[in-house]
């Protein structure tokens, strides 16, 4: 019986997790940073302070179990907010420390690419993944659950922060990801043709000029309607991201191509990568929707691994921000 804590961010998110299973997951989301464009570190931290103990409880009386019944605690260790993260971490070295069992300390962004294994159909490796967040735009070639290489990287914005700093300039509250695939779905994704970035490394990504030439389209066509900018701009994201990871499979010849992270929430890019990996030969795996976002079972696949590896952290070991 494991216990994964999650709060790096603004979400605060309990698992207990056995043998493969999900006996029980907790998120809650923070509300309270909405109408500030982004997450203020400071009232983060706090609200882990106050939900992190009763998101455990709920978890805990899901799945029908108690403190003792547990074997293992593990809690995401970084990167993050570091407030943030200190609640989530020491809450566990605390748990672990108190009742005798180990704890594993996870990196949150190999949790996000271990996410793929909560989908239904299992996983095979190697294969290239795409982690789409507000803090990363991380392309990772995984050969095998803990061992992952860094291909390529944004080198300015991450994706789901050029969808919040979008929303942002229109007014439109955090996390804006969400609101901006509203708006879109009764657009024309052709009114623009937005020019996709370019980086020294193909592999890396950059989203600030897109980001910024939404501004300006928004200036130059004051009557063209919203839906339509945001439809252009959103299909544009798509095909970046699609055109990045498959460029990248094909170059170092991996069949398989995954996608998680918030951002990989966004139904439209779901549907356009999966139209394109299937007219092009390769097998896509996505996040399932329920762990797109920040949540605790995906810690909990990272450290069933390295459970099963005897991988243990130490009680000592601090979070890291970055
Ligand atoms: O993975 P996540 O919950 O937290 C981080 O690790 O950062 O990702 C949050 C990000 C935010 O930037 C949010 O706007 C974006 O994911 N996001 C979306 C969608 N849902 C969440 N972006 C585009 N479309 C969505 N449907
Ligand atoms: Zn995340």
């Amino acid at each position: 019986m494991l216990l994964a804590i999650e709060t790096s961010c603004d979400d605060t998110a309990a698992c207990l997790y056995q043998d493969g299973q999900v006996l029980s997951h907790v998120v809650y989301r923070q509300e309270m940073h909405a109408s500030f464009g982004g997450v203020i570190p400071e009232w983060a931290s706090r609200e882990h302070e106050v939900k992190l103990p009763l998101a455990i409880q709920a978890a805990l009386s899901q799945a029908e179990k108690s403190y003792s019944d547990l074997k293992v605690v593990a809690a995401a260790q970084g990167p993050g907010l570091i407030g943030s993260l200190l609640i989530g971490s020491v809450y566990a070295r605390a748990l672990a420390a108190a009742w005798g069992i180990p704890f594993i300390g996870v990196h949150h962004l190999e949790a996000h690419v271990l996410s793929l294994e909560l989908s239904e159909r299992p996983i095979s490796y190697p294969i290239l993944v795409l982690v789409a967040t507000g803090g990363h735009t991380h392309l990772f070639r995984v050969l095998h659950p803990l061992r992952m290489e860094l291909v390529g990287r944004t080198i300015d914005d991450a994706v789901g922060e050029a969808f919040d700093k979008v929303a942002a300039s229109l007014g439109l509250p955090y996390p804006g990801g969400p609101q901006i695939e509203t708006i879109a779905q009764s657009g024309d994704k052709e009114a623009i043709a937005f020019p996709l970035p370019h980086t020294p490394n193909p592999w890396d990504f950059s989203f600030s000029g897109l980001k910024t030439a939404f501004l300006y389209a928004r200036q130059k066509y004051p009557d063209l309607p919203l839906s339509d900018l945001c439809a252009s701009w959103q299909h544009t994201v798509a095909v970046y991201l699609t055109e990045k990871l498959i460029g990248a499979a094909k170059a170092f010849q991996i069949s398989r191509i995954g996608l998680v992270g918030g951002v990989a929430a966004n139904a439209y890019l779901r549907q356009y990568l999966h139209t394109q990996a299937a007219a092009q030969g390769y097998d896509l795996y996505l996040a399932p929707m329920a762990y797109c976002m920040d949540n605790a079972a995906m810690i909990a696949v990272a450290a069933w691994h390295r459970y099963l590896n005897g991988l243990y952290s130490n009680l000592t070991d601090p979070p890291f921000a970055r």
